[in-house]
């Protein structure tokens, strides 16, 4: 059984509702999105070819990010691909707000 590690990337206020923040926990880009106050961790790096989801469009009606290169849409919740050409999901991570810290658990499943 694994046992979550939580990594403290910054405060909440750091990422307004609407935007979203780039960090970097042991080496793996990750991209942390505010969406009406609801904070979401996914990888950063695309599923379809290398650009950075912090970089896209966040369509906060319906919680999803678009992708700066080609246009995918992708479930903040979940990581799924919500358009093409991306077909894979991105791994989503735990974020946890308690006292105004953002903390990440990052999943360990390979996306
Ligand atoms: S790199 Fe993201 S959709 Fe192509």
């Amino acid at each position: 059984m694994s046992v979550a590690t939580w990594v403290e990337v910054g405060r909440i206020e750091d990422v307004p509702s609407g935007h979203a923040a780039r960090v970097e926990i042991d080496e793996t880009p990750v991209a942390i999105f505010n969406c009406n106050g609801q904070f979401y961790a996914l990888d950063d790096t695309c599923s379809h070819a290398e650009a950075s989801l912090s970089d896209g469009d966040l369509d906060v009606s319906r919680c999803a990010i678009e992708c700066p290169l080609h246009g995918s849409a992708f479930d903040l919740a979940s990581g799924d691909p919500l358009s093409l050409p991306a077909v894979q999901p991105v791994r989503s991570h735990v974020v946890d707000t308690a006292d105004g810290v953002i903390r990440i658990a990052l999943s360990n499943e390979v996306a």
